[in-house]
C-alpha cells in the first residue's frame, strides 16, 4: 500500500470538483460503490496523484488562505488557529473551546476537532451500521458521517466556507466582507489563475472557491493523512510495541474490556488503514463542562446560543448542545432519539490533542479512561455540579434523553466496568502509537507527550544529535 493510493482515494472522499486542476486518472474501480461503504470491492487505482510535496495550485492558495490571519475580523485569526499542526490540527491550547469573534473574546460552542484523516469522512446519512462486536449484531440505519461533531456540513468544501463568516469565530458579516479581504491578499493572483478573475464579482462563488482551495489543500497534503504513526511501522513489521503498548492493543480490541473498537474501528476498509472511527454517531454521557461559559445558568446567553433547556424546568438547564438534534444543527430537531449523539472521532494523533470530547471537559487520556470505565459504576467521579459537587447521571443531557445514552458496546456499561486501571493505563500508552510521524530508523525521536510517559522519574533527555 503506497502513498500514491491514499492521495488518491482522499480526491474522492472529498469529492473535489477539480478535474481541471487536479490531475488524477479515472479509477479502475469494479465496484462504483464509495471505498467507505462496508463490504466495498476494493479500487485498483493507477498511480497518478500527485507526488508528495506537490500541491496543485488550487491547493497551494488553499494552504495560503489556511494560514492566513487576514481573512479574519480581528485580523489575529486563521483556520490553523484553531487547527495547528503541531497539535494534529486540533487546537493548540488545553482550553475546551476557542476564542473567536472580531475582538476574539467570545467563546466558541465546541472543541475543535482535529482535521487528519478528515478528508476520508463519508457524506452524512441515516442509513450507517454499526460494526458488530461483544455479542452485539451490527445494527442498520444508524447516522454516519458529514463534518463538524454533529455531521451537519456536506463536505470539506462547504465546512471550510464557514468559520470566515461565523460571528465567534473569524466573523466577518458575509461573502462581500471576506473577498474584499481577499482582494488584499499577495496571492490573489495564485487564486484568480485557478478560479478566474471574473468570480470576484461574485462574493458567493468566491467564498465557495475558497471553500474548494481549502479542501484540496486538507485533501492533498500528506501531513493531513500521513499514516505513518507507530502503530502503523508496527502494521507494516517496521517495528515491535512495547508490552505495555501491545496489552493496551489487545484491551482496546477486546470485547469483554475495552470494546472500543466497535466504534473506534481498528482495521483498515475499502484499501484504507485503520481510521479509529467509523464515522457513526453515539451518545456517551459527557459531563457537562462549565468551562464553557453557556454552560452555567447564570450566563446570559448571546444572540448565538438558544435557551433550549429554559422551558424543561429543573434539573435541566438553560442551554444543552445535543449534537444531531440540535441547536447547531436544525433538521434533525424532531428526532429525538438522536439527542446527544455525536461523531466518533478518529484516535489518530489523539495524544497530542489538548482537550478531549465535542466539549473539551478532559485534558488527559487518563481521565478519559476512567471515565469509560466508571461512567456508571462511580458516577459522582465524573458529573458535577459548578461548585464540584457530585451531580446527577448525564448531567449534559436533559432528563429526558438520558434513555438515549448508549445502551450496548459502551465500555463503563451498568452491567460491568470492565477496565481495570492497569487496562486503562495500557490502552492510553497503545493510543499513544497513533501519533504520526514515527520514523523506525529513529525511534527516539518519536513526539512522546507528557501524558504518555510512564508513571515515574522522567526518561533521560534524547541523545545530541551528531
Ligand atoms: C475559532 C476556532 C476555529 C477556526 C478559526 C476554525 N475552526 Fe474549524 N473547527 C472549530 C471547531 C470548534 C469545530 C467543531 C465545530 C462543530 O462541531 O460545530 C471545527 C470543525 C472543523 C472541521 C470538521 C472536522 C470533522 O472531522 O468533522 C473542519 C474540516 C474544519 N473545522 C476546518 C476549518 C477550516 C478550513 C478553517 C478555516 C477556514 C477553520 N476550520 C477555522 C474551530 C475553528
Ligand atoms: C459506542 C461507541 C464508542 C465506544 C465503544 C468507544 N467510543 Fe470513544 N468516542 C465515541 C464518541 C461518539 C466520541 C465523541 C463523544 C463526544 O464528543 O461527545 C468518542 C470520543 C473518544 C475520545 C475523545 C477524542 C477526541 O478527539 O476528543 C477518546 C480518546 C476515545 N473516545 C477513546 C475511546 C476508547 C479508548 C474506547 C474504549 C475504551 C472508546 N473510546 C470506546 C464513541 C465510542
Amino acid at each position: 500500500m503506497g502513498k500514491v493510493r491514499w492521495g488518491y482515494r482522499l480526491a474522492i472522499a472529498a469529492g473535489l470538483s477539480m478535474g481541471a486542476v487536479v490531475a488524477i486518472a479515472a479509477p479502475t474501480c469494479s465496484s462504483t460503490a464509495s471505498p467507505f461503504a462496508k463490504g466495498a470491492t476494493t479500487c485498483v487505482t493507477p498511480a497518478a496523484a500527485p507526488a508528495a510535496g506537490t500541491l496543485s495550485p488550487a491547493a497551494a492558495v488553499g494552504n495560503q488562505m489556511f494560514h492566513d490571519t487576514a481573512l479574519s475580523a480581528s485580523g489575529r485569526q486563521s483556520c490553523a488557529t484553531c487547527h495547528s499542526a503541531a497539535t494534529g490540527f486540533s487546537a493548540p491550547n488545553p482550553a475546551p473551546v476557542p476564542l473567536g469573534g472580531a475582538g476574539l473574546n467570545l467563546q466558541g460552542l465546541r472543541n475543535a476537532p482535529s482535521l487528519t484523516y478528515a478528508a476520508f469522512t463519508p457524506g452524512f446519512s441515516l442509513t450507517g451500521t454499526t460494526t458488530a462486536s461483544a455479542g452485539q449484531p451490527a445494527r442498520p440505519n444508524i447516522p454516519l458521517g458529514g463534518m463538524m461533531h454533529d455531521g451537519r456540513l456536506a463536505s470539506l468544501a462547504v465546512q471550510a466556507t464557514m468559520p470566515f463568516i461565523t460571528s465567534f469565530e473569524m466573523a466577518n458579516t458575509g461573502s462581500a466582507q471576506v473577498t474584499q479581504r481577499l482582494k488584499a491578499r499577495p496571492y490573489l493572483a495564485q487564486f484568480t489563475a485557478v478560479y478566474g478573475t471574473a468570480i470576484l464579482n461574485n462574493p458567493d462563488a468566491t467564498l465557495a472557491a475558497m471553500g474548494q482551495a481549502i479542501a484540496a489543500y486538507e485533501t492533498e497534503d500528506p501531513a493531513f493523512h500521513a499514516f505513518n504513526s507507530k502503530f502503523d511501522a508496527f502494521m507494516k513489521g517496521q517495528t515491535t510495541l512495547t508490552a505495555q503498548e501491545t496489552a493496551g492493543m489487545q484491551a482496546f480490541n477486546n470485547p469483554g474490556k475495552g470494546n472500543c473498537l466497535a466504534c473506534h474501528a481498528s482495521v483498515g476498509a475499502g484499501g484504507l488503514p485503520a481510521l479509529f472511527t467509523d464515522h457513526t454517531f453515539h451518545v456517551i454521557g459527557v459531563p457537562r463542562n462549565y468551562g464553557i461559559a453557556y454552560n452555567l445558568d447564570t450566563t446570559s446567553l448571546p444572540s448565538f446560543v438558544p435557551e433550549n433547556g429554559i422551558g424543561l424546568g429543573a434539573p435541566n438547564h438553560n442551554y444543552y448542545d445535543m449534537g444531531l438534534c440540535g441547536p447547531l444543527r436544525t433538521d434533525l430537531a424532531t428526532s429525538t432519539q438522536y439527542c446527544g449523539s455525536f461523531k466518533v472521532p478518529t484516535l489518530r494523533n489523539v495524544a497530542i490533542k489538548q482537550a478531549y470530547f465535542h466539549n473539551g471537559v478532559f485534558n488527559d487520556l487518563h481521565q478519559v479512561l476512567g471515565f469509560y470505565a466508571t461512567r456508571n459504576s462511580q458516577p459522582g467521579r465524573w458529573y458535577k455540579t459548578p461548585t464540584g459537587a457530585p451531580d446527577i447521571l448525564y448531567n449534559d443531557l436533559p432528563v429526558a434523553y438520558d434513555r438515549n445514552v448508549e445502551p450496548v458496546n459502551a465500555p463503563g456499561h451498568p452491567i460491568a466496568p470492565n477496565l481495570s486501571p492497569t487496562d486503562s493505563d495500557n490502552i492510553v500508552s497503545f493510543l499513544c502509537t497513533l501519533t504520526d510521524g514515527y520514523d523506525p530508523q529513529n525511534p527516539a525521536a518519536y513526539r512522546v507527550p507528557p501524558q504518555c510517559r510512564p508513571a515515574g522519574p522522567p526518561p533521560p533527555p534524547p541523545p545530541p544529535p551528531h
